[in-house]
Protein backbone atom coordinates (compact mmCIF):
# COMPACT_ATOMS: atom_id res chain seq x y z
CA UNK A 1 0.00 0.00 0.00
CA UNK A 2 1.80 3.25 -0.58
CA UNK A 3 1.99 5.67 2.00
CA UNK A 4 -0.49 8.18 2.46
CA UNK A 5 0.80 11.28 4.81
CA UNK A 6 -1.56 12.90 6.40
CA UNK A 7 -0.94 15.50 9.34
CA UNK A 8 1.71 14.55 11.80
CA UNK A 9 1.19 11.03 11.33
CA UNK A 10 2.08 8.01 8.59
CA UNK A 11 -0.90 6.51 7.78
CA UNK A 12 -0.15 3.42 6.23
CA UNK A 13 -0.81 0.66 6.55
CA UNK A 14 -4.03 2.02 7.92
CA UNK A 15 -6.94 0.07 10.04
CA UNK A 16 -5.71 -3.71 9.71
CA UNK A 17 -2.99 -5.60 7.63
CA UNK A 18 -3.02 -4.10 4.03
CA UNK A 19 -5.21 -5.70 2.06
CA UNK A 20 -4.65 -7.68 -0.51
CA UNK A 21 -6.64 -6.36 -3.14
CA UNK A 22 -5.92 -2.48 -3.02
CA UNK A 23 -8.09 0.16 -4.73
CA UNK A 24 -5.42 1.51 -7.17
CA UNK A 25 -8.36 1.91 -9.29
CA UNK A 26 -9.77 4.55 -7.21
CA UNK A 27 -8.23 7.60 -9.29
CA UNK A 28 -9.98 6.55 -12.40
CA UNK A 29 -13.56 6.55 -11.40
CA UNK A 30 -12.90 9.61 -9.27
CA UNK A 31 -15.07 12.86 -10.66
CA UNK A 32 -13.10 15.52 -12.14
CA UNK A 33 -12.97 17.89 -9.39
CA UNK A 34 -11.89 15.06 -6.92
CA UNK A 35 -9.53 13.41 -9.10
CA UNK A 36 -6.08 14.92 -7.67
CA UNK A 37 -7.15 14.70 -4.03
CA UNK A 38 -6.05 11.77 -2.09
CA UNK A 39 -9.94 9.93 -1.14
CA UNK A 40 -10.32 9.38 2.90
CA UNK A 41 -13.49 8.17 2.79
CA UNK A 42 -15.92 6.51 0.06
CA UNK A 43 -19.55 5.80 0.80
CA UNK A 44 -21.12 3.51 -1.67
CA UNK A 45 -25.32 3.56 -0.98
CA UNK A 46 -24.97 3.96 2.62
CA UNK A 47 -28.10 3.33 4.82
CA UNK A 48 -28.97 3.59 8.67
CA UNK A 49 -31.51 1.99 10.59
CA UNK A 50 -32.51 2.49 14.24
CA UNK A 51 -34.58 -0.75 15.43
CA UNK A 52 -35.03 -1.73 11.78
CA UNK A 53 -36.72 1.77 10.67
CA UNK A 54 -34.16 3.20 7.92
CA UNK A 55 -33.39 7.24 8.99
CA UNK A 56 -30.83 7.56 5.83
CA UNK A 57 -30.20 6.32 3.06
CA UNK A 58 -29.07 5.87 -0.66
CA UNK A 59 -25.96 7.85 0.55
CA UNK A 60 -22.78 7.86 -2.16
CA UNK A 61 -20.23 10.55 -0.80
CA UNK A 62 -16.78 10.93 -1.15
CA UNK A 63 -14.43 13.28 1.21
CA UNK A 64 -11.44 14.37 0.03
CA UNK A 65 -8.14 14.52 2.34
CA UNK A 66 -7.21 17.64 3.98
CA UNK A 67 -10.53 19.60 3.13
CA UNK A 68 -13.53 20.71 4.87
CA UNK A 69 -16.59 18.69 3.86
CA UNK A 70 -20.02 19.85 5.57
CA UNK A 71 -22.65 18.35 6.28
CA UNK A 72 -26.14 20.67 5.87
CA UNK A 73 -29.90 20.09 5.95
CA UNK A 74 -32.94 20.39 7.79
CA UNK A 75 -33.33 18.65 11.54
CA UNK A 76 -33.49 14.50 11.25
CA UNK A 77 -32.34 14.88 7.64
CA UNK A 78 -29.71 12.21 8.63
CA UNK A 79 -26.65 14.55 9.34
CA UNK A 80 -25.22 13.12 12.21
CA UNK A 81 -26.43 9.47 11.52
CA UNK A 82 -24.02 9.90 8.40
CA UNK A 83 -21.27 11.59 10.64
CA UNK A 84 -20.98 8.78 13.33
CA UNK A 85 -20.77 6.18 10.04
CA UNK A 86 -17.82 7.39 9.44
CA UNK A 87 -15.88 6.24 12.98
CA UNK A 88 -18.17 3.56 14.19
CA UNK A 89 -19.66 5.51 16.75
CA UNK A 90 -22.95 3.35 15.52
CA UNK A 91 -21.27 0.34 16.91
CA UNK A 92 -22.32 1.48 20.45
CA UNK A 93 -25.71 3.09 19.82
CA UNK A 94 -28.29 0.62 20.55
CA UNK A 95 -30.70 -0.48 17.86
CA UNK A 96 -28.24 1.25 15.12
CA UNK A 97 -27.14 -0.82 11.87
CA UNK A 98 -25.06 0.44 8.99
CA UNK A 99 -25.63 -0.79 5.71
CA UNK A 100 -23.80 -0.30 2.25
CA UNK A 101 -19.86 0.10 2.30
CA UNK A 102 -18.00 2.74 3.51
CA UNK A 103 -14.05 2.72 2.63
CA UNK A 104 -11.37 4.53 4.58
CA UNK A 105 -8.61 5.10 2.63
CA UNK A 106 -9.87 2.01 0.57
CA UNK A 107 -9.96 -0.42 3.15
CA UNK A 108 -13.52 -1.74 4.38
CA UNK A 109 -13.98 0.48 7.57
CA UNK A 110 -16.72 -2.21 8.81
CA UNK A 111 -14.33 -5.04 8.19
CA UNK A 112 -14.38 -8.05 10.02
CA UNK A 113 -10.56 -7.71 11.36
CA UNK A 114 -10.83 -4.01 11.62
CA UNK A 115 -9.54 -2.72 15.40
CA UNK A 116 -12.01 -0.40 16.17
CA UNK A 117 -9.73 1.02 18.81
CA UNK A 118 -7.45 2.52 15.74
CA UNK A 119 -10.61 3.45 13.66
CA UNK A 120 -11.71 5.63 16.59
CA UNK A 121 -7.72 7.03 17.26
CA UNK A 122 -7.55 7.54 13.90
CA UNK A 123 -10.74 9.28 13.15
CA UNK A 124 -11.79 11.52 15.98
CA UNK A 125 -14.69 13.49 16.91
CA UNK A 126 -15.76 16.75 18.61
CA UNK A 127 -19.47 17.09 19.91
CA UNK A 128 -21.82 20.22 19.67
CA UNK A 129 -21.72 20.91 23.42
CA UNK A 130 -17.87 21.09 24.39
CA UNK A 131 -17.58 18.29 26.78
CA UNK A 132 -14.45 18.21 28.99
CA UNK A 133 -13.60 15.81 31.52
CA UNK A 134 -13.89 16.86 34.73
CA UNK A 135 -10.11 17.05 35.02
CA UNK A 136 -7.41 19.75 35.10
CA UNK A 137 -6.66 21.05 31.29
CA UNK A 138 -3.68 19.15 30.90
CA UNK A 139 -5.26 15.87 31.81
CA UNK A 140 -8.03 16.25 29.58
CA UNK A 141 -5.51 16.37 26.73
CA UNK A 142 -2.97 13.67 28.51
CA UNK A 143 -6.13 11.32 28.50
CA UNK A 144 -5.78 9.93 25.03
CA UNK A 145 -1.71 9.50 25.21
CA UNK A 146 -1.64 8.09 28.07
CA UNK A 147 -4.50 5.60 26.98
CA UNK A 148 -2.18 4.71 24.01
CA UNK A 149 0.66 4.04 26.18
CA UNK A 150 2.71 6.86 25.58
CA UNK A 151 5.32 7.58 28.73
CA UNK A 152 5.46 10.43 30.50
CA UNK A 153 8.06 12.76 29.49
CA UNK A 154 6.76 12.47 26.39
CA UNK A 155 3.28 13.53 27.22
CA UNK A 156 4.01 17.09 28.66
CA UNK A 157 5.10 17.77 24.28
CA UNK A 158 1.83 16.13 23.30
CA UNK A 159 -0.37 18.37 25.18
CA UNK A 160 1.31 21.35 24.55
CA UNK A 161 1.61 20.55 20.61
CA UNK A 162 -1.98 19.99 20.91
CA UNK A 163 -3.03 22.49 22.43
CA UNK A 164 -1.06 25.03 20.24
CA UNK A 165 -2.56 23.45 17.25
CA UNK A 166 -5.98 23.90 18.52
CA UNK A 167 -4.91 27.91 19.38
CA UNK A 168 -5.30 27.44 22.75
CA UNK A 169 -1.93 27.22 24.58
CA UNK A 170 -1.39 30.58 25.26
CA UNK A 171 -5.06 31.48 27.04
CA UNK A 172 -4.24 28.33 29.24
CA UNK A 173 0.26 27.75 29.45
CA UNK A 174 -0.28 29.28 33.21
CA UNK A 175 -2.79 26.88 34.64
CA UNK A 176 -2.86 23.94 33.18
CA UNK A 177 -3.49 22.07 36.46
CA UNK A 178 -6.50 23.98 36.75
CA UNK A 179 -10.27 22.53 36.17
CA UNK A 180 -10.95 22.44 32.18
CA UNK A 181 -14.63 23.33 33.78
CA UNK A 182 -13.35 26.20 34.63
CA UNK A 183 -12.67 27.17 30.98
CA UNK A 184 -15.37 29.52 28.63
CA UNK A 185 -17.31 27.90 26.38
CA UNK A 186 -15.10 28.76 23.47
CA UNK A 187 -12.13 27.66 25.06
CA UNK A 188 -13.98 24.43 26.27
CA UNK A 189 -14.68 23.53 22.47
CA UNK A 190 -11.13 24.56 21.42
CA UNK A 191 -9.80 21.57 24.69
CA UNK A 192 -12.09 19.45 23.06
CA UNK A 193 -10.64 19.68 19.61
CA UNK A 194 -6.72 19.26 21.53
CA UNK A 195 -8.04 16.33 22.99
CA UNK A 196 -9.07 15.32 19.97
CA UNK A 197 -5.85 16.21 17.77
CA UNK A 198 -3.59 14.67 20.72
CA UNK A 199 -3.94 11.31 19.44
CA UNK A 200 -2.29 12.19 16.20
CA UNK A 201 -5.59 11.88 14.21
CA UNK A 202 -6.09 11.66 10.95
CA UNK A 203 -9.60 12.86 10.97
CA UNK A 204 -11.56 15.18 12.75
CA UNK A 205 -15.59 14.54 12.96
CA UNK A 206 -17.86 17.74 14.27
CA UNK A 207 -21.04 18.23 15.38
CA UNK A 208 -22.28 21.38 15.21
CA UNK A 209 -19.02 22.27 17.18
CA UNK A 210 -20.13 25.78 17.41
CA UNK A 211 -24.30 25.60 17.94
CA UNK A 212 -23.70 26.45 21.96
CA UNK A 213 -20.61 29.04 20.93
CA UNK A 214 -20.68 33.22 20.44
CA UNK A 215 -20.07 34.79 17.47
CA UNK A 216 -16.64 35.62 18.13
CA UNK A 217 -15.92 32.24 19.75
CA UNK A 218 -17.73 30.04 16.53
CA UNK A 219 -15.17 32.82 14.66
CA UNK A 220 -12.30 31.06 16.85
CA UNK A 221 -13.25 28.13 15.66
CA UNK A 222 -13.47 28.88 12.44
CA UNK A 223 -10.26 30.40 12.06
CA UNK A 224 -8.93 27.09 13.70
CA UNK A 225 -10.67 24.47 11.43
CA UNK A 226 -8.68 26.64 8.33
CA UNK A 227 -5.85 26.48 10.29
CA UNK A 228 -6.28 22.28 10.73
CA UNK A 229 -7.03 21.42 7.27
CA UNK A 230 -3.43 21.81 6.27
CA UNK A 231 -3.02 18.60 8.26
CA UNK A 232 -6.35 17.08 9.21
CA UNK A 233 -9.71 16.00 7.14
CA UNK A 234 -12.42 17.73 8.43
CA UNK A 235 -15.98 16.85 8.47
CA UNK A 236 -18.62 19.07 10.11
CA UNK A 237 -22.22 19.10 10.67
CA UNK A 238 -23.40 22.47 10.85
CA UNK A 239 -27.17 24.42 11.07
CA UNK A 240 -25.16 27.42 10.14
CA UNK A 241 -25.56 27.70 6.14
CA UNK A 242 -23.31 30.89 6.31
CA UNK A 243 -20.56 28.77 8.08
CA UNK A 244 -20.98 26.00 5.70
CA UNK A 245 -20.92 28.66 2.93
CA UNK A 246 -17.41 30.69 5.22
CA UNK A 247 -15.31 27.35 6.23
CA UNK A 248 -16.03 24.15 4.14
CA UNK A 249 -14.66 23.26 0.45
CA UNK A 250 -17.44 20.87 -0.09
CA UNK A 251 -20.88 20.18 1.21
CA UNK A 252 -23.39 17.29 1.27
CA UNK A 253 -26.97 18.75 1.65
CA UNK A 254 -29.21 16.26 2.90
CA UNK A 255 -33.33 16.18 3.43
CA UNK A 256 -35.57 14.16 4.37
CA UNK A 257 -38.65 12.72 2.80
CA UNK A 258 -41.89 10.78 3.65
CA UNK A 259 -41.60 7.61 1.55
CA UNK A 260 -44.76 5.07 0.34
CA UNK A 261 -45.20 3.60 4.14
CA UNK A 262 -45.52 7.17 5.84
CA UNK A 263 -42.14 7.59 6.91
CA UNK A 264 -39.63 10.58 7.02
CA UNK A 265 -36.46 8.44 5.58
CA UNK A 266 -33.04 11.16 5.15
CA UNK A 267 -30.99 11.28 1.65
CA UNK A 268 -28.26 13.56 0.28
CA UNK A 269 -29.59 15.79 -2.27
CA UNK A 270 -26.80 16.58 -3.51
CA UNK A 271 -22.77 17.03 -3.24
CA UNK A 272 -20.89 19.76 -4.38
CA UNK A 273 -17.85 21.83 -4.56
CA UNK A 274 -19.31 24.61 -1.74
CA UNK A 275 -19.30 27.85 -3.38
CA UNK A 276 -21.18 25.73 -6.85
CA UNK A 277 -23.76 24.17 -4.61
CA UNK A 278 -24.16 27.56 -3.33
CA UNK A 279 -24.18 29.68 -6.12
CA UNK A 280 -25.47 27.24 -8.92
CA UNK A 281 -27.47 24.52 -6.64
CA UNK A 282 -28.60 21.74 -9.60
CA UNK A 283 -31.29 20.69 -7.40
CA UNK A 284 -34.20 22.84 -6.74
CA UNK A 285 -34.51 21.41 -3.77
CA UNK A 286 -31.19 22.54 -2.15
CA UNK A 287 -31.87 26.39 -3.70
CA UNK A 288 -35.47 25.71 -1.49
CA UNK A 289 -33.26 25.19 1.66
CA UNK A 290 -30.02 27.42 0.86
CA UNK A 291 -32.65 30.53 0.42
CA UNK A 292 -34.43 29.85 3.26
CA UNK A 293 -37.74 28.57 1.45
CA UNK A 294 -37.99 25.58 3.37
CA UNK A 295 -36.05 23.56 5.98
N1 LIG B 1 -30.14 6.81 18.56
C1 LIG B 1 -31.23 6.87 17.79
N2 LIG B 1 -32.23 5.97 17.92
C2 LIG B 1 -33.32 6.03 17.13
N3 LIG B 1 -33.53 6.94 16.16
C3 LIG B 1 -32.56 7.87 15.99
C4 LIG B 1 -31.37 7.88 16.79
N4 LIG B 1 -30.60 8.91 16.37
C5 LIG B 1 -31.26 9.51 15.36
N5 LIG B 1 -32.45 8.88 15.13
C6 LIG B 1 -33.42 9.25 14.09
O1 LIG B 1 -32.76 9.27 12.83
C7 LIG B 1 -33.18 10.39 12.05
C8 LIG B 1 -31.99 11.24 11.69
O2 LIG B 1 -31.48 11.80 12.89
P1 LIG B 1 -30.14 12.64 12.96
O3 LIG B 1 -29.87 12.90 14.39
O4 LIG B 1 -29.09 11.98 12.17
O5 LIG B 1 -30.58 13.98 12.20
P2 LIG B 1 -29.81 15.36 12.05
O6 LIG B 1 -29.87 15.70 10.60
O7 LIG B 1 -28.48 15.29 12.69
O8 LIG B 1 -30.77 16.35 12.84
P3 LIG B 1 -30.43 17.63 13.74
O9 LIG B 1 -30.14 18.72 12.75
O10 LIG B 1 -31.70 17.88 14.48
O11 LIG B 1 -29.28 17.31 14.61
C9 LIG B 1 -34.24 11.12 12.88
O12 LIG B 1 -35.51 10.67 12.47
C10 LIG B 1 -33.94 10.66 14.29
O13 LIG B 1 -35.09 10.66 15.08
MG1 LIG C 1 -27.62 16.24 14.33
Amino acid sequence: MPEARSGTATVAPVLTRPPAEQHDGTREVLPPELGERQIVFDLSDVEVRYHGVTAVQNVDLRIAAREITAFIGPSGCGKTTVLRTLNRMHDITPGAEVRGRITYHGEDLYGPRVDVAEVRRRIGMVFQKPNPFPKSIHDNVAYGPRINGHKRGDIGDRVEHALQRAALWDEVKDKLRQSALGLSGGQQQRLCIARALAVEPDVVLMDEPCSALDPIATARIEDLMQELKSDYTLVIVTHNMQQAARASDRTAFFTAEVDDAGRRVGHLVEFDATEHLFTQPSDPRTEGYITGRFG
